[in-house]
């Protein structure tokens, strides 16, 4: 049997360092060819991005480099060569705002240096962070040229040119009426063999400890036509599969392009008829919007990938119910018994919160009960982190620190040998890999499998873009290793 294959990039947080993403490589199309937009005008500056966060920001910043790149604006090998650097920032947790004053201190520095030698850096703070705290980062950091928030990076160039003009800071932070997706110039570099597409932004949800519902306004969805234009470029410029992106992107209800609306399984299924388009992902999603007709397109329609992030937070509906996500542990189980019921393989990855106020030693057992019952390829877990504004952070029955630590680590040793046991189960198996770059060592190139994990193998470069299958060799904690490539073509010959 052909597998249905998969891949995308995980949905979560990378709160680690910040991946300075500058802008989109030129990537590699499935014929091995660059492709360029029409005349792309020669870079004058250079700019450089930092994201913290989820694929929204990484979306995001890949955006404002098109935004940007009609002004002149071309990849900076980092900040210190850059004319303007932007960090797009993350609110979510405590320990992800507090990287940008960090990074802010380092960059004055830079920015002083250029100063002293006759130049000009620009400095923008973007993301969720400038969206909640844009008047307190100017006061602490009044060297920042521009803030602006998610939803206003389309009016990047006016603001370069405002502070340019005024000689003064200026702030982007409101809710425009008008929506960014309607002003963004095309891709002005390809996306790659594996692209993300923002369909769906903001949340009405308000889980009671989350900032996202403040940070990125109420739910908004793209029209389905935009959707489809969009994907086909995409497609054009070389990608073979496409992950839809949303805060909450199964809420997605869009204008559907003969009128009325569409729900996200009824734009899926078109997506699957452009050609070329073989894999189709979404993340991230919310338990009470995985619909019938959502959960049925995983059984019928074979481009959409085995792999579903589904973050449940709790396994204990005391809990649940305080963090208002408005499902049980139940409604969780049963989502994921018809899912099964359909599409066997399917691998599941979650999210959890350990040590949300009040939670007791029983519940948080709770969490642990339903992790091993579900069995997860992946997924991520996380201390509660009280966010200013929110009604959790006020809760008088906080979890002590060290607990929540103790319990963290006991959540994650178990996730961890889930994740283990899952690869290991991959071994010896033929899996449909789409490759998507060089790998790490020379001589390798590396993708990922339908079900997310990542694959290297040592095989050619004229490799890169294309679906092989590939024999599992062996499995560590986070990668596949595999061996004897051939390719679908060489199959069909064969
Ligand atoms: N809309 C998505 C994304 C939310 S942010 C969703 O509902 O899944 C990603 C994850 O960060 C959440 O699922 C949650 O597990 C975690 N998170 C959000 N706020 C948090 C907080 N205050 N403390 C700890 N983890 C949090
Ligand atoms: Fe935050 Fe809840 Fe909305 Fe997810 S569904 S973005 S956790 S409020
Ligand atoms: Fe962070 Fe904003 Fe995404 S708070 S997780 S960057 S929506």
């Amino acid at each position: 049997m052909r597998l249905k294959r998969g891949f995308a990039l995980d949905g979560r947080a990378m709160e680690g360092n910040g991946s300075a993403v500058t802008v989109r490589a030129v990537a590699a199309t499935t014929n091995g060819a660059a492709v360029m937009p029409a005349n792309p005008p020669a870079p004058s500056r250079r700019l450089h991005v930092v994201t913290w966060g989820c694929q929204m920001n990484a979306y995001d910043s890949t955006r404002m480099a098109d935004v940007l790149a009609p002004l002149g604006f071309g990849p900076a090998r980092s900040a210190e060569d850059a004319d303007m650097v932007i960090l797009n920032t993350c609110h979510i947790r405590e320990h992800a705002t507090e990287k940008l004053f960090s990074e802010l201190g380092r960059l004055r520095r830079l920015k002083d240096a250029r100063r002293a030698a006759g130049g000009r850096m620009i400095l923008a703070v973007a993301g969720c962070v400038a969206q909640a705290e844009g008047a307190e980062i100017l006061r602490r950091a009044p060297y920042v040229d521009i803030v602006l928030g998610p939803q206003t990076y389309h009016r990047l160039p006016a603001m370069i040119a405002e502070a340019d003009r005024a000689g003064r800071a200026v702030i982007a932070t409101d809710f425009p009426p008008e929506s960014k997706f309607d002003h963004l110039p095309e891709a002005a570099q390809p996306a790659g063999v594996a692209a993300f597409l923002a369909i769906q932004e903001g949340c009405d949800k308000f889980c009671s400890f989350c900032v996202v519902p403040y940070t990125r306004g109420v739910e908004a969805s793209r029209p389905a036509a935009a959707v489809l234009a969009e994907a086909r470029a995409l497609v054009a410029g070389g990608a073979r599969e496409i992950t839809l992106l949303g805060q909450n992107v199964n809420a997605w209800h869009g204008e559907a392009p003969g009128g009325g609306e569409w729900r996200l399984a009824r734009l899926l299924y078109a997506l699957a008829e452009i050609p070329g388009l073989t894999r189709l992902r979404y993340t991230t999603s919310h338990p009470r919007d995985m619909d019938d007709d959502l959960i049925a397109a995983h059984g019928a329609l074979p481009a959409l990938m085995p792999f579903l992030h589904l973050p449940v937070q709790s396994g204990a509906d005391r809990i649940l119910a305080a963090m208002n996500r408005r499902h049980t542990a139940a409604d969780y189980r049963r989502i994921i018994e018809r899912l099964r019921g359909i599409r066997p393989d399917i691998a599941l990855s979650s999210d959890f919160i350990v040590g949300y106020p009040g939670e007791t030693a029983a519940e948080f057992a709770a969490t642990l009960a339903l992790v091993r019952e579900i069995g997860f390829a992946q997924a991520y877990s996380f201390k509660y982190s009280p966010r200013p504004g929110t009604p959790a952070a006020s809760a008088a029955d906080q979890v002590a620190e060290p607990e929540k630590e103790a319990r963290l680590a006991a959540l994650q040793d178990l996730l961890a040998a889930q994740q283990q046991a899952f690869n290991a189960g991959q071994v010896g198996r033929r899996l449909s890999v789409l490759i998507t770059g060089r790998g790490r060592h020379p001589g390798q190139i590396a993708g990922r499998s339908p079900y997310l994990q990542a694959v290297h193998l040592t095989a050619p470069e004229r490799l890169i873009g294309q679906e092989i299958d590939v024999t599992i060799a062996a499995a560590g904690p986070r990668s596949l290793a595999g061996v004897s490539p051939s390719t679908h073509e060489e199959h069909a010959a064969a």
